[in-house]
């Protein structure tokens, strides 16, 4: 049967980079990007309008698309879903659920459940977190990413569906403005560094997380996809790590390069959930079993962010 591939939620911050990555991958009419809402401008190939909790709706598309894959990147973040809890639980965990359901008895072959360090907390090692841990989050985002974790082991021990997991850290990325989440910081004040020439940060200059660039994100994400299932023995989510820095590190970095930006900061309630995650991630297992590396540093990031940033608005 012919590669289809579904994504859910592909109009969000990674959703939009890897949807176009899966079509360069494996061909654009192989493609199918859904979302609740649609882009205003960019590549709209395929788009269908698709609310992860309309079971019957992500039925019909598996069974019309006759979809063998599914990338099911759909959900509400950190700091957003401390607003709406039982929402937050409903889109996070019971879509996915119905996805599961659906996948067991339909076409699909493979699922990528997308993770995250929110699944860490306060009780966790905070540096170089093991693979193996303690998952004790605090926010609700992660206590439905870590479920998502475990029903994602249940369905692939119990009923043989291969599903694979990154546990992404902050990401950061020049296509969108991302809104909803704790590290979104990291991308935020390059925007305003280059509109406005100032940023007021919500998390103190101390505050260390693990990090990547899109471009890593991305590729980890095809790589582990394309790797023999027999080589993966972590069914939940597989640690994943580039970069740790700080806010007051970014900015130095930042500061390189345009000398005259100032920064302050303003902790705010997402000051709490950042405190709860860790600080750098151990990831050997992921680049034992399907060799993960990372390619972009602190210096390359903010390199192509600044050039990629200021072409949107001098255009
Ligand atoms: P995002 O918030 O930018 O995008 C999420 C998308 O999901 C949005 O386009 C939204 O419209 C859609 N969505 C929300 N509710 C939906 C519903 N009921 N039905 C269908 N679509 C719905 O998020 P992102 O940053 O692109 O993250 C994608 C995935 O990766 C998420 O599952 C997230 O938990 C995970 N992740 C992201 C990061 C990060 O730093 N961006 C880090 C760790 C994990
Ligand atoms: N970057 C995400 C957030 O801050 C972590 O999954 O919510």
């Amino acid at each position: 049967m012919d590669t289809k591939i579904l994504v859910t939620g592909a109009n969000g911050q990674i959703g939009q980079v890897l949807t176009q990555a899966l079509k360069k991958h494996h061909g654009d009419e192989q493609v199918i990007p859904s979302d609740i809402t649609k882009l205003d401008q960019g590549d709209h190939t395929n788009f269908v309008f698709l609310d992860i909790l309309n079971e019957v709706r992500l039925r019909e598309v598996i069974a019309d698309h006759k979809i063998t894959q599914v990338y099911h990147l759909a959900a509400i973040l950190s700091a957003n879903g401390e607003w709406n809890p039982m929402k937050t639980w409903n889109v996070n965990l019971n879509g996915y659920l119905s996805l599961l359901e659906i996948a067991r008895v339909s076409t699909i072959k493979k699922v990528f459940f997308p993770s995250t360090i929110a699944v860490f907390g306060s009780t966790t090692p905070q540096m170089n977190t093991p693979q193996d841990t303690i998952l004790e989050p605090t926010t609700i985002y992660g206590m439905s990413k870590c479920s998502g974790e475990l029903w994602s082991n249940y369905y692939h021990k119990r009923y043989g569906l291969d599903v694979r997991s990154i546990r992404y850290p902050g990401i950061i990325s020049h296509q969108s403005i991302p809104a909803g989440g704790t590290t979104d910081y990291a991308v935020e004040v390059f925007h305003e560094i280059i509109k406005h020439g100032s940023y007021e940060c919500f998390l103190t200059q101390n505050t260390r997380l693990p990090m990547m660039y899109i471009d890593d994100a991305i590729r980890a994400t095809i790589e582990l996809m394309d790797a023999p299932s027999d080589d993966l023995k972590t069914r939940t989510g597989y640690n994943l790590s580039a970069i740790s820095f700080t806010p007051f590190e970014l900015f130095t970095e930042i500061k390189k390069h345009i000398p005259l930006a100032s920064f302050r900061y303003k902790p705010d309630f997402r000051q709490a959930i950042a405190d709860s995650w860790s600080e750098s991630i151990d990831d050997s297992r992921a680049r034992t079993e399907w060799n993960w590396d990372h390619q972009y540093d602190l210096p390359k990031m903010v390199e192509i962010m600044i050039k990629e940033v200021s072409k949107k608005y001098k255009a």
